[in-house]
């Protein structure tokens, strides 16, 4: 399995094999950056087909993670743990505990939260064994409200830019309907969209559509279904070759990470004319929950970090059209350009 040949290798700082038999774990964590601070980054739990499709996920979660925060504001690193396993069938309190002690290894470069398959039960049974834990019970609980509030406002203030009007009446598509995506169409129904919903989980899909009066469609069709704004909220690499041609929708914003499969599909959605918001930028509400206790950071000011979300969104696309630059690009311009270390800098950005 190639590492650093990997084209998602990106000068990682560090990429960590951990694994306890006794336990069942087997566990990737890589940091991205530490440049503007410990590397905070949720814990994915997968059955990935093989471990290259692992560590690529891992390396390229953790990148993002480093743009999130960069761009968020926060005096974050960036960094992400992958456990190769079944959340539904493999997953152990013990599993997690060993997951905790690899984490306590490395000595608070990296803290670990929730992500795809873990939950804030899991992130206790972490903190059994580490302090470098967030979104436990006794701390900032679960991100995803904050995420799906923040994708909510970022939505809003898309739409209104490229479609000329806010949420109420626009037919959206949400696809992938747990944590984030669930609530995510709760509030946009409550703000009169008109909503088209899909899951692999089909009594997920059934679920939320008669919670929000949604239309249900196929998971593989949910892109190409009639829609003014398509909201990717399952996993990543859905902005692709194949389904960027068949995408309706001339916005797309939602809160799945890493939604390009590559570069080229920024370039590819914006020849199209679809609006693309990058996805670390308007997902970054979870980020912001679960570094507040990491930075001592009130729920005042991880509101107003909130807030910022949609005007950070507003100046990227703004500055993005001014150059002829697609969105995805100029948005790891700007992380890239504010991932610069505090002792370089000469600053350090304020947390709250
Ligand atoms: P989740 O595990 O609660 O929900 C994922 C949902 O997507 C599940 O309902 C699953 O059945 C569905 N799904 C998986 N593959 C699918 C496919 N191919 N087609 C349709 N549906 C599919 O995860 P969560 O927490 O809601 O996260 C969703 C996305 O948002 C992930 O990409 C995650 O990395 C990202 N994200 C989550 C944050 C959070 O606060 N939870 C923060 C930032 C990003």
């Amino acid at each position: 399995m190639a590492v650093f040949t990997n084209p998602a290798f990106d000068s990682h700082e560090t990429v960590h094999f951990a694994r306890d038999p006794a336990a069942g774990l087997t566990a990737i964590i890589a940091v991205h950056s530490t440049a503007l601070g410990p590397a905070l980054g949720g814990c994915r739990i997968w059955p990935y087909a093989d471990e290259a499709a692992a560590l690529t996920d891992v390396l390229r979660l953790s990148r993002g993670m480093s743009y999130k925060a960069a761009l968020a504001g926060l005096p974050l690193g960036g960094g992400k743990s992958v456990i190769l396993a079944d959340s539904r069938r493999d997953k152990t309190p013990a599993m997690m505990r060993a997951m905790g002690r690899a984490i306590q290894r490395l000595g608070g470069a990296y803290i670990v939260a929730e992500d795809v398959g873990a939950t804030v039960a899991d992130m206790d049974a972490i903190a059994a064994e580490t302090a470098h834990v967030s979104g436990t019970s006794a701390t900032a609980g679960d991100p995803s409200p904050w995420t799906a509030r923040g994708v909510a406002l970022s939505l809003e203030a898309a739409a209104r830019l490229r479609l000329g009007q806010g949420v109420e009446g626009l037919a959206i598509t949400v696809l992938g309907l747990g944590s984030v995506g669930g609530r995510l169409a709760t509030i946009l129904a409550e703000r009169g969209a008109r909503l088209t919903v899909a899951d692999i989980d089909a009594a997920r899909a059934a679920a939320v559509a008669a919670a929000t009066g949604a239309r249900v469609v196929a998971p593989d069709a949910a892109h190409a279904a009639p829609a003014d704004v398509f909201a990717p909220c399952a996993l990543g690499a859905g902005l692709n070759a194949r389904t960027i041609p068949q995408i309706a929708a001339r916005l797309v914003c939602g809160a799945a990470n890493n939604q390009l499969e590559t570069a080229e599909d920024d370039v590819r959605l914006a020849a199209r004319g679809i609006l693309y918001c990058p996805d670390y930028l308007v997902n970054a509400g979870g980020l912001i929950s679960v570094a507040r206790p990491a930075l001592a950071m009130d729920d005042r000011a991880a509101e107003a970090r909130l807030a910022a979300i949609p005007e950070t969104l507003r100046s990227l696309l703004a500055e993005a059209e001014a150059r002829g630059t697609p969105p995805g690009a100029a948005a790891d311009r700007l992380a890239r350009a504010r991932m610069v270390a505090p002792s370089s800098a000469g600053t350090r950005p304020a947390a709250g």
